[in-house]
C-alpha cells in the first residue's frame, strides 16, 4: 500500500515516473474538454477529501483529479466542525472508519504528523494534504514538475525561498526533493523571527546541502533561478501581535522584479495576501497560476502511482 505521507519517502526513481505521467494527464484533460473518448483509470473507485483545515487549490484539485480519471468523490470540507472530530473522535478511529467506505483518503490535518497516524489505523492509502507546518508532499511534485517544465532542468539551479520559512510547509516538502538533483543552492530569506528551525538546518547540513539564510532580498534577486515567495502563515501564531510584526516582512513588486534574470521564476504556493503585488501577474516570469494549474496534472499522476497504475 502507496501511503503519501513525506517527500523524503521518494527515491528519484519514482519521483521521475510521477512526473513522466504528467503531460499525459494534462493530454487526457485536453482530450476530455473536446468530448473525445478518453481512458478512465479510476472508475469504480471511491476517493474520500477529508480536510480539517481550509484549502482551495488542493481539495479541489484533488477531487477534479479523482473526477477526471472516473472516480467518485466523498468530501469533509470543515471535518475539524462538521465530521465526528468535533464530538471527540480520534484520529485513527477516523481514518479506520473512512477505510471502510474508501479506496484512498486525501486528508489536511493542523497537527502535523496527523497523516502519519492516520495511516497506522487506515487500510488504504492517506494522501498527506498538509499536516501543520510539516509537510504537503503533493505540492512539493508539483512544485517541483513546474521548475522543471519552466526551467528545462531539475539541476544547478538557485532557488530562493522568502518570507515565512519557519512555518512553510511546502518548503520542507520541495528541498528534499530538489536535493534528490546535483548542484542546486538554496537561500532561505526572511525575518529573523521566521529563520529555519535547528533541526531542519541540522538535516540540510547533515546532508551537505548548500544553503545560505538571509534577512535581505535585494542582493539575492540578480542571481535565482526560481524566487519561491510564502505566506507567513498567521493560523501557525499563538498570538496575533506577533503575526502582525512580521506578516508583511517581504512584498514582492516590480521594482524586485526588474532585477531577476529573464529567464527567473517566480512561485507562491498560494494563497498569496501581500506576498506580491497583484500587477507582477502580467510577467511572464510570474509561473504561480501555472503552478497551480499543473497541481491538478500532478495530482492525476499521483493517485495513479498511488493505485500502482
Ligand atoms: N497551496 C495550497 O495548499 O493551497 P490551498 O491551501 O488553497 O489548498
Amino acid at each position: 500500500m502507496r501511503h503519501i505521507l513525506h517527500t523524503k519517502q521518494f527515491a528519484k526513481d519514482d519521483v521521475e515516473h510521477i512526473l513522466s505521467a504528467v503531460p499525459k494527464m494534462k493530454e487526457l484533460c485536453d482530450n476530455l474538454k473536446t468530448g473525445a473518448r478518453i481512458e478512465r483509470p479510476l472508475e469504480g473507485k471511491i476517493i474520500a477529501c477529508v480536510f480539517f483545515e481550509p484549502s482551495t487549490r488542493t481539495r479541489l484539485s484533488f477531487e477534479t483529479a479523482s473526477l477526471r480519471l472516473g472516480a467518485k468523490v466523498i468530501t469533509a470540507e470543515n471535518a475539524a466542525d462538521n465530521s465526528s472530530a468535533h464530538k471527540g473522535e480520534t484520529l485513527e478511529d477516523t481514518a479506520h472508519t473512512l477505510s471502510c467506505y474508501a479506496d484512498a483518503i486525501v486528508t489536511r490535518h493542523y497537527e502535523m504528523g496527523a497523516s502519519e497516524k492516520m495511516s497506522k489505523a487506515s487500510s488504504v492509502p492517506i494522501i498527506n494534504a498538509g499536516d501543520g507546518a510539516n509537510q504537503h508532499p503533493s505540492q512539493g511534485l508539483l512544485d517541483l514538475y513546474t521548475i522543471k517544465n519552466e526551467h528545462g532542468r531539475l539541476e544547478n539551479l538557485k532557488i530562493a525561498f522568502v518570507g515565512d520559512v519557519l512555518n512553510s510547509r511546502t518548503l520542507r516538502s520541495l528541498v528534499p526533493l530538489l536535493m534528490l538533483y546535483s548542484g542546486n543552492k538554496f537561500y532561505f530569506i526572511s525575518p529573523k523571527e521566521l529563520k529555519l528551525d535547528d533541526e531542519y538546518r541540522k538535516f540540510l547540513q547533515d546532508n551537505n546541502v548548500d544553503f545560505v539564510e538571509l534577512d535581505e532580498l535585494d542582493g539575492t534577486l540578480p542571481e535565482v533561478d526560481v524566487l519561491y515567495m510564502t505566506r507567513v502563515q498567521k493560523e501557525r501564531f499563538a498570538n496575533v501581535s506577533d503575526y502582525e510584526k512580521v506578516k508583511d516582512s517581504f512584498i514582492l513588486t516590480p521594482e524586485h522584479v526588474a532585477k531577476l534574470k529573464g529567464n527567473a521564476i517566480i512561485m507562491h504556493p498560494l494563497p498569496r495576501i501581500n506576498e506580491i503585488d497583484p500587477v507582477i501577474d502580467g510577467d511572464s516570469r510570474a509561473a504561480y497560476f501555472r503552478q497551480a494549474q499543473n497541481g491538478l496534472y500532478v495530482r492525476m499522476a499521483l493517485l495513479l502511482y498511488v493505485f500502482n497504475l
